[in-house]
């Protein structure tokens, strides 16, 4: 038996991706760019092992069985990863060996938490592990499985640029800085609600492609000025910029999908609260302390310095009390390196 496990961290995207203009290829109508957090926390586990016991190739998510073979996407992925494989010539083992495949996320899934993001990122890496396939466009077929996933295969601040050609070719995933070079970045995870989303983000990015009228100016005129902008606040380490744009581009994205018909709602009553409550927190402090940014879904992602944490967590349980039903129900620190809180 040959096996291989690894673990793979989520990220966050400060720059939103929304829009699919191939939605085989997975490739994006524009730009995006986020944080990968350290591996301590909030990450996928995945062990791959093939046997020539095994008949067929089967996968287990969290405990539950889940199609393999019958998912597109993971299918998608191992034929690539093979392919690089019989390319690179002398497989370590035969390549039809099936697969039994063992992934495990340690926080809610599809909860607008970037399970996705994980998940796939860590399947490509263990089956490139697996295979012994070490190549350069790894991001490129982890894009295949969920697009945020090509962004979590790097650590620190990751670009993903949509690219021009139509077979995606150009369509990966670059490291801006390392974690080490802003290492006092931390962000906090307020989980509002952990149950699964109501809009998936492949059918809501669908409909927001179909059916909105402003997501074609975020995506040409919006966004790569953004990603100019917050590459150079990132690079210069300009918390005042980059928070700026932060929570901006989450307010865009939120508008866009509102803007989808039927509306696409992630954020709910809380979610809202505590982008008041940050506005407001900022206000006070005179400068700006403390970034927001929402996926798809109603849980809150704070971008912050490290000596801001305290101050932020103290008001946040002030504001948010623990034992108040339909609140904020935990404030997680994830470290991108140093301890949590
Ligand atoms: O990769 P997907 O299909 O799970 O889409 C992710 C979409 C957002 O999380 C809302 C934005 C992003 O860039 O991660």
């Amino acid at each position: 038996m040959f096996q291989q496990t690894c673990i793979a961290p989520v990220n966050i995207a400060v720059i939103k991706y929304w829009g699919k203009r191939d939605e085989e290829l997975i490739l994006p109508i524009n730009d995006s760019l986020s944080m990968t957090l350290s591996t301590d926390q909030m990450c996928a586990k995945t062990t791959a092992s093939a046997s020539s016991n095994f008949k067929e190739n089967v996968m287990w998510l969290n405990g539950e069985k889940v199609a393999f073979d019958e998912n597109p996407r993971s299918a998608r992925c191992l034929k690539e990863i093979k392919r690089i494989a019989s390319a690179k010539g002398q497989p370590k083992f035969p390549l039809n060996l099936k697969l039994h495949i063992c992934s495990e996320n340690n926080f809610p899934t599809a909860a607008g938490l970037a399970s996705s993001a994980a998940g796939y990122a860590c399947l490509v890496y263990t089956l490139a592990c697996l295979y012994g396939v070490e190549d350069e466009e790894l991001t490129q077929i982890a894009r295949q499985g969920s697009g945020s996933a090509c962004r979590s295969l790097d650590g620190g601040f990751v670009h993903w640029k949509k690219g021009d050609n139509p077979n995606g070719s150009d369509s990966l995933a670059h490291q801006v800085i390392s974690p080490s070079s802003w290492s006092n970045m931390r962000v906090l995870i307020l989980v509002v609600n952990d149950s699964k989303k109501k809009t998936s983000s492949t059918k809501g990015m669908r409909l927001c492609v179909e059916t909105s009228e402003l997501i074609n100016h975020r995506a040409e005129k919006i966004v790569p000025q953004r990603i100019e902008n917050i590459t150079k606040a990132i690079k210069t380490k300009n918390f005042t910029d980059f928070a700026e744009i932060t929570m901006k581009d989450s307010n865009q994205f939120h508008a866009i999908a509102l803007d989808t018909f039927p509306p696409c709602i992630y954020m709910n009553d809380v979610s809202h609260s505590i982008a008041e409550f940050v506005h407001r927190y900022n206000e006070l402090a005179g400068e700006t302390k403390v970034a927001y940014t929402f996926d798809a879904g109603p849980n809150a992602c704070l971008y912050l310095e490290e000596e801001n944490v305290a101050g932020v967590v103290a008001g946040l349980k002030l504001a948010f009390p623990n034992d108040n039903a339909g609140n904020v129900e935990y404030v997680k620190g994830i470290p991108i390196n140093g301890q949590s809180y």
